[in-house]
């Protein structure tokens, strides 16, 4: 069964010298979730926010925060982000040594989690953690950068994978992340994701018309 299309708009692409007023204009225009990517200059090339600005953000949205952790070690720092606001913790499984201690780590603290791949990550690397988790993330673009281009050659896995948890009734739901656009939202959801994350479309597009973006891509066919 299809499950409900939702947006994650990720904040790496707002103006973060306004940072509470772009979450609080996201929520105004429709999101479902806060995406929050989190870079440490060492799983990924590139450095962004940690725990104290995620917790200086959590008074003004009661949306959910969607984390997104590209950073190693996770386990370490998975109780800081619980702490300061996040309601799903997704990391990379080749950033921590036990996987299975990961998904403990944040559920014992009632916390969603995700998994996420990357573009040349396959299925199996997670395929025995699925009846576990909540969501698998799909990076459509290498992890580390907003505004790159969506490589269509992760929509045979997201097909795949959405094979897997139909035939295996399981509760988890495909997340897609990196170059979404007007367009390939449809090939996404047409595979199986129905979390689309976005960046540089939801706050380019259309004179950075939040909403109008937001309700593009969510409807879309
Ligand atoms: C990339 C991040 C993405 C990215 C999305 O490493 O995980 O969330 O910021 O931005 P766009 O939609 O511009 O690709
Ligand atoms: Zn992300």
């Amino acid at each position: 069964m299809i499950k409900p299309i939702k947006i994650s708009p990720s904040i790496l692409s707002a103006d973060f010298s306004k940072l509470g007023e772009e979450v609080m204009a996201l929520e105004k225009a429709g999101a479902d979730y806060i995406h929050i990517d989190v870079m440490d200059g060492h799983f990924v090339p590139n450095l962004t926010i940690g725990p104290e600005v995620i917790k200086k953000l959590r008074p003004l949205t009661k949306k959910i925060f969607d984390v997104h952790l590209m950073i190693s070690p996770v386990d370490k720092f998975v109780k800081d982000f619980i702490n300061a606001g996040a309601d799903i913790i997704t990391f990379h499984p080749e950033a921590t040594p036990d996987v299975s201690k990961t998904i403990d780590l944040i559920k014992k603290e009632g916390k969603k989690v995700g998994i996420s791949l990357k573009p040349k990550s396959q299925i199996n690397l997670i395929e025995k953690y699925l009846e576990e988790i909540d969501l698998v993330l799909i990076m459509s673009v290498e992890p580390g950068f907003a505004g790159q281009k969506f490589m269509p050659e992760v929509l045979d896995k997201t097909r795949n994978l959405w094979k897997i948890i139909q035939e295996n009734n399981l509760k988890a739901e495909i997340e897609i992340d990196g170059g979404i656009n007007f367009q390939n939202c449809v090939d996404a959801k047409k595979a199986g994701a129905n979390i689309l994350v976005s960046g540089s479309t939801i706050f380019k597009e259309n004179n950075g018309d939040l909403k109008k973006n937001i309700g593009i891509l969510r409807t879309n066919k």
